[in-house]
């Protein structure tokens, strides 16, 4: 028993990826990445463009398959993109000629659930990132930040174990994207599904995640890993230590580029110490 709930929810085990160039040459995209996590666990993939962090979140999804090593979930070799795994992209795709119900209800219609449930699912989601006034609405008259929401709704209507988001919030503004993780983070708490969130912004990882993992690149990797909760995030000390010891690691894997590069590849305010 103590076996099977000690089990990590997804599991990678040395996971390299390594994609072949134009001029008949390879390129190391992800380098032996381990990584386990757990059922409830919220973690975020941090690090500069270029260093995987898409390409380790597609691998998970299915969409794409290591070079070596696994991936794993409840146990399960991942092999092809599965419903207990849904992904949320930048992107979000939204049919503009459905309205917002119409939109969440899509995949589940897919999946042949009976029309009642869907539409009980649909409110029920909805409702949980604030647009059960909305559902009647076509998308394309709500603004971005709704529109994510709805995306955000769809995935979690088909009841996904694992949430996969891939910089989901890059394209809102500042005010919106914090908004967009408030309702995240809510809804992490009342759904407690396994999220892994991909972002280059140090603060939107230190605001949601029980564990930070700071990727490096050539070739893609993990630098470090950090766990915090909310405690920790009511401290202040403890915060700009934390907020300091990435950014220590950020910065040695964004320098080599070039100044002209590296202050547009993170997200947020450096700490000048
Ligand atoms: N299909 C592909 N073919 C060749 N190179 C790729 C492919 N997908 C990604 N890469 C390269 O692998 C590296 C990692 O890409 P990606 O996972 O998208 O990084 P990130 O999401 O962290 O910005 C990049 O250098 C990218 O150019
Ligand atoms: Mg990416």
């Amino acid at each position: 028993m103590s076996a099977v709930t000690s089990m990590p929810r997804l599991s990678v085990e040395r996971v390299s990826k390594t994609f072949p160039t134009a001029t008949g040459g390879s390129f190391q995209a992800l380098n032996e990445v381990a990584l386990d996590i757990a059922a409830e666990e919220f973690v975020s993939l941090l690090g500069p463009s270029g260093c995987g962090k898409s390409t380790l979140l597609e691998i998970i999804a299915g969409l794409q398959t290591p070079s070596s090593g696994r991936v794993s979930m409840d146990g399960e070799q991942i092999l092809r993109p599965g419903p207990e795994r849904a992904v949320v992209f930048q992107h979000f795709a939204l049919f503009p000629w459905r309205t917002v119900t119409g939109n969440v209800e899509f995949p589940m219609e897919m999946a042949r659930v009976a029309k009642t449930e869907r539409r009980r699912r649909a409110r029920e989601y909805l409702s949980m990132v604030g647009l059960e006034d909305f559902g009647d609405r076509h998308v394309w008259q709500l603004s971005g930040g709704m529109q994510q929401r709805v995306a955000l709704a769809r995935a979690m209507a088909c009841t996904p174990k694992v949430l996969l988001m891939d910089e989901p919030f890059s394209g809102a503004d500042a005010i919106t994207r914090e908004l967009l993780q408030a309702q995240l983070t809510k809804l992490h708490r009342a759904t407690r599904k396994t999220i892994l969130f991909v972002t280059h912004s140090v603060d939107e990882a230190i605001r949601m995640s029980d564990r930070i993992v700071v990727m490096g690149t050539r070739p893609g990797r993990i630098v470090s890993i950090f766990s915090l909760d909310d405690a920790t995030r009511e401290h202040a000390d403890k915060m700009a230590e934390l907020r300091a010891a990435i950014w220590n690691l950020l910065r040695k894997e964004i320098l080599p580029l070039g100044e002209g590069e590296a202050g547009n590849e993170i997200r947020g305010e450096a700490p000048s110490t």
